[in-house]
């Protein structure tokens, strides 16, 4: 993948006015989801499709505003037309019905889209300049726990909805050998914590997370009646002077270490090591744009990345795996083994630390 130029230079042209006009097409993408447009086609019947007239009726909006749409979605290949009577295309199916892009979508608008127009100044500057759009902290994580709707949402559901998929399959790992005791770093609002007690009776889970983000995952397992083999570690791990508690024989961190610049890794593995007992373990599950098996997945990763630069923290991404892996041997730890497609995308680096 990407070790070519794939396009031809006609294809290439076309592209480039997609792009050009990206934010007016997404817009209307979005207006033709949520005011019914697409629905209206999608239940028109099959061969006859519905004119403009109909569609307006069957949302509500006007014909001007059906019209617009309509047209737009012709060039976006969303709907198309035939003899006056539009119909829904594979593409306002997907976007129609697809959990996935639904996720994707709702992220881009509810949490990116104001402020990607920050990118620029994001780069430049090497902070989230875009996340004043949302609120007024340093960087969304201190947010995390206070984002207002519909944002709290769509970051939450885009977050779980992959690794979520990811979970199943490292249970089913985790299961040959668990550990008595695991540090869940990063636990966000506790759903994997939540997982790993209910399929291992006896495990004990800690929990470390920043304090507000650690109260709703404490609050989740005690709604859960699961907190009674939990032990909460309140912890910022970009505070020099912070650490990771000792005594858990696997250390766990799910989506959590991309959320880092390079050096912030680095400093943050040696933490991980200096609380690994002996012959202990730490599992890492990422997503790495270069180990995905379709372009899409690719595509949206490397995209993801410019949340990080701009909502985010300015300074971290979803990384080619090459730059991750040298990371963790910067930080003295060598990957015993790799697992690629677990829930489709993900990675898990089973880890230990080099002899
Ligand atoms: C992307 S979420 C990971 C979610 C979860 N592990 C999963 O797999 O879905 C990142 C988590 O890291 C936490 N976090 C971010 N910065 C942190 C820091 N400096 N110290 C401790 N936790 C932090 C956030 O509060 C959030 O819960």
């Amino acid at each position: 993948m990407f070790d070519k130029d794939p396009l031809t230079a006609l294809e290439a042209m076309t592209r480039a006015q997609w792009l050009a006009f990206a934010p007016l097409a997404f817009q209307a993408t979005a207006v033709m989801r949520d005011r019914g447009v697409l629905a209206a086609l999608a239940d028109a019947a099959p061969t006859k499709g519905r004119d403009i007239d109909e569609v307006a009726a069957a949302t509500g909006l006007s014909v001007y505003a059906t019209r617009v749409l309509l047209e737009a979605g012709l060039g976006l290949h969303i709907v198309w037309r035939r003899d006056g009577f539009y119909h829904l295309g594979k593409l306002g199916r997907f976007l129609l019905d697809d959990e996935m892009t639904g996720v994707n979508f709702d992220f881009t608008r509810d949490v990116c889209y104001r402020a990607a127009a920050h990118l620029d100044a994001s780069l430049r500057e090497g902070r989230p300049v875009g996340l004043k759009e949302l609120g007024p902290w340093a960087t969304l994580y201190e947010g995390l726990s206070v984002l207002q709707e519909p944002a709290r949402r769509s970051w939450h559901a885009f977050d779980h909805f992959h690794s979520d998929q990811a979970f199943p399959a490292v249970h089913e790992r985790l299961a040959v050998d668990p550990p008595a005791r695991l540090l869940d770093v990063g636990c966000n609002n506790g759903k994997w914590a939540q997982l790993c007690l209910e399929r291992f009776p006896t495990m004990e889970l800690g929990l470390a997370d920043l304090p507000a983000q650690l109260e709703r995952a404490h609050e989740r397992l005690r709604d859960a009646g699961l907190d009674d083999r939990t032990t909460g570690h309140p912890v910022n791990l970009l505070d020099p002077a912070s650490a990771l508690p000792p005594g858990y024989g696997l250390i766990w961190m799910s989506q959590f270490l991309d959320c880092f610049s390079e050096e912030q890794i680095v400093s943050i593995l040696g933490k991980v090591r200096a609380a690994l007992p002996p012959g202990g373990r730490l599992w890492i599950l990422e997503l790495f744009w270069d180990r995905q098996r379709f372009e899409a997945a690719a595509f949206s990763l490397q995209q993801t990345s410019l949340y990080f630069s701009c909502v985010a923290n300015g300074n971290s991404q979803m990384y080619d795996s090459p730059v991750f892996f040298g990371l963790l041997e910067r930080a003295g730890f060598e990957i015993g083994t790799l697992t690629d497609g677990l829930g489709g995308f993900h990675t898990l680096l089973e880890c230990r630390v080099r002899a």
